[in-house]
């Protein structure tokens, strides 16, 4: 049951939370129009403290399409957050103008204090290098789309996976199913954190970490790719250095299974040439389009059952 709940990280979800959302947006996209209305009279508050273009109009789009309407607190320059106000009162604002609120925020833990002080559900849109959970359903819903399931896969994980919140969260969900087995692949610089790797020993899944994606790619049934989170490095000169240090290209794809999917939360710096996007295997803008049916599920889940 999703009614009325906050959705702050993929810990607090479980596997039948996330196949009660697989199902619901099958049956949205299936037949999109009788869900048209089912949300109207209902408002959602978007409040994203740090850059966004897929997160944030893919939730409002969500909505709009479900019938509500959809507040948005705009540039924080423009909001009083300029003239200083805490986030505690802009949250607790929103909960009395909203029925759901949605927000991204630069600091860990901001969702959270957002979800302790609002009655109405709050959605974690990305906060810090940890949670993304709206990301993880999207990119399994995927994945489940273009495989017809999750579990038994083999499956990559490429680039930040110290920094990067969509990689934490999806490696989190994947613990949810009982996949094939599991390669974390990233230079040394950029490995996965201990709480995250805690999550796959209690899990029993079992992994591997290597430094090069030719090292694996044979064997991969998926390729989730991310980006180096440039704005998490507390030292630039750590970020100078593993820039550019690792790149999908059609070389190093070489000898991949035929129907191998590439994944990727977007934006892509430079992680994927350009070539790679007319392969079979890019799935990364079909993905980015899942956003809405999946986000249209939840929303409808959490408003109304
Ligand atoms: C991700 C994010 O914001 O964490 N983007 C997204 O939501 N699609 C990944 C990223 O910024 O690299």
């Amino acid at each position: 049951m999703l009614r009325g709940r906050d959705i702050i990280s993929v810990n607090d979800l479980s596997r039948h939370d996330f196949e009660e959302i697989f199902r619901m947006a099958d049956e949205i996209l299936e037949a999109p129009d009788r869900w048209s209305s089912i949300l109207r009279s209902k408002i959602m508050a978007t409040a994203f403290f740090e850059p966004s273009t897929r997160t944030r109009l893919s939730f409002q789009t969500a909505m709009l399409r479900l019938g509500g309407e959809v507040i948005d607190l705009g540039e924080v320059e423009k909001s009083s957050i300029a003239k200083g106000e805490n986030l505690s009162d802009t949250i607790r604002m929103l909960d009395s103008y909203a029925d759901v609120i949605v927000i991204r925020h630069r600091l860990e833990g901001a969702a959270k204090l957002a979800a302790e002080i609002a009655e109405k559900p709050v959605i974690n849109a990305g906060d810090g290098s940890r949670n993304h959970p709206t990301q993880a359903m999207i990119d399994l819903y995927t994945i489940r789309r273009l495989h017809g399931r999750i579990d038994g896969l083999t499956i990559g994980v490429l680039g930040d996976l110290k920094y990067g919140r969509a990689t934490n969260s999806f490696i989190a969900a994947l613990t949810r199913f009982r996949i094939g087995k599991l390669y974390l692949i990233s230079p040394p610089q950029l490995r996965v954190r201990d709480d995250t790797r805690e999550l796959l020993v209690e899990a029993g899944i079992e992994f591997r970490e290597v430094e090069r994606l030719e090292e694996v790619v044979e064997d991969l049934d998926v390729l989730y790719a991310s980006r180096i989170q440039k704005e998490r490095f507390p030292d630039p000169s750590e970020y100078e250095m593993v820039r550019g240090s690792y790149v999908i290209t059609g070389e190093s794809l070489r000898g991949a299974k035929k129907n191998l999917v590439i994944l990727h939360p977007l934006p892509r710096v430079d992680e994927i040439s350009f070539e790679v996007d007319s392969t079979p295997y890019a799935k990364y803008f079909e993905q980015a389009a899942l956003g809405v049916p999946v986000r249209m599920a939840l929303l409808k889940l959490i408003l109304v059952g």
